[in-house]
């Protein structure tokens, strides 16, 4: 497609890891460089299959692009069978990122949603940016390794604090006092976050995930219902947008 021309990109792959239960850390020395923001994606091919599958950078340091996924259908069984040494075909970064502030941040994430979170995380701190990442996981064979995550649940209580992710939201606003709150995770988990920032007043901001077939705003199969009663492309105009711009019912 003529528009992703200038996106399209070959990395060869520098190292792939098993990190958690069916949780795979790709990490690929892209052929060429790239500007990348947190909150942006990347598209892969996977093997024969025509539509691309995207993912969230989760790192881009020293050359090394990384992304964090979940092997969950044929896309992702190609990619976790793929070798050190293998050429990864993808195109990218799309979409906006996260809207850096210069604000304590506290970010928050459910399970694999905690992979564009990771990034900005590394990006706040280099910026000296006071930053806080609370993530939340089923259960501890989900926790990925060496992950720098300050606080920790699981659903069930096998490692760290036992329950929801979004159930301790609001004792850590309590204590640490955020300015701007980043998250990325499941619809009900997103919609559960934007309830309690709108609460303290807090402006939040959400990392989108929809079905994508193009990932440039042309089929418009990623579309989402606004709050304004608009529509809004979650690969081209997210997909990071503002919580409260969001429909959430
Ligand atoms: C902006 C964005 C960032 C993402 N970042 C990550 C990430 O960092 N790590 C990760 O593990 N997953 C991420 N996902 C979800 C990931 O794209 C899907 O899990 C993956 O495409 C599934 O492919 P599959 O062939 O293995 O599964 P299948 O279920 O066989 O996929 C079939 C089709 O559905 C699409 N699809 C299925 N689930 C999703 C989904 N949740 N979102 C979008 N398309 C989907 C696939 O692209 C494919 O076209 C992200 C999705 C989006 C939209
Ligand atoms: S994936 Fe085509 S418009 Fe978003």
């Amino acid at each position: 497609m003529i528009l992703t021309k200038n996106k399209q990109n070959t990395a060869i792959i520098k190292n792939i890891s098993q990190v958690a239960n069916n949780l795979f850390l790709l990490e690929m020395l892209p052929k060429k460089e790239l500007e990348i923001l947190p909150g942006q994606f990347i598209s892969v091919l996977c093997d024969n299959f025509t539509l691309r599958r995207p993912f969230s950078v989760m790192n881009y340091e020293n050359d090394v692009l990384s992304i964090l996924f979940k092997r969950k259908g044929e896309g992702t069984a190609y990619i976790s069978s793929l070798c050190i040494g293998d050429t990864i075909d993808f195109t990218g970064p799309f979409g906006n990122g996260f809207s850096i502030k210069n604000q304590k941040s506290l970010l928050i994430g459910g399970g694999v949603g905690s992979a564009p979170l990771y990034f900005l995380k590394k990006f706040l701190s280099k910026k000296g940016i006071e930053n806080f990442l609370m993530a939340g996981f089923q259960t501890i064979a989900d926790v990925p390794e060496k992950m720098d995550i300050d606080f920790i649940s699981t659903d069930d209580g096998s490692f760290k604090n036992k329950g929801f992710i979004c159930d301790y939201l609001e004792e850590v606003i309590k204590d640490y006092s955020p300015q701007v709150i980043y998250s990325c995770g499941p619809f009900l988990l997103l919609k559960k976050i934007h309830l309690i920032s709108k609460q303290y007043g807090i402006p939040l901001y959400v990392a989108m995930e929809k079905e994508m077939a193009c990932s440039i705003g042309v089929c418009r199969g990623c579309v989402i219902e606004l709050s304004n009663g608009q529509n809004a492309t979650v690969c081209k105009d997210g997909p990071v947008f503002l919580s409260e711009a969001i429909k959430w019912d």
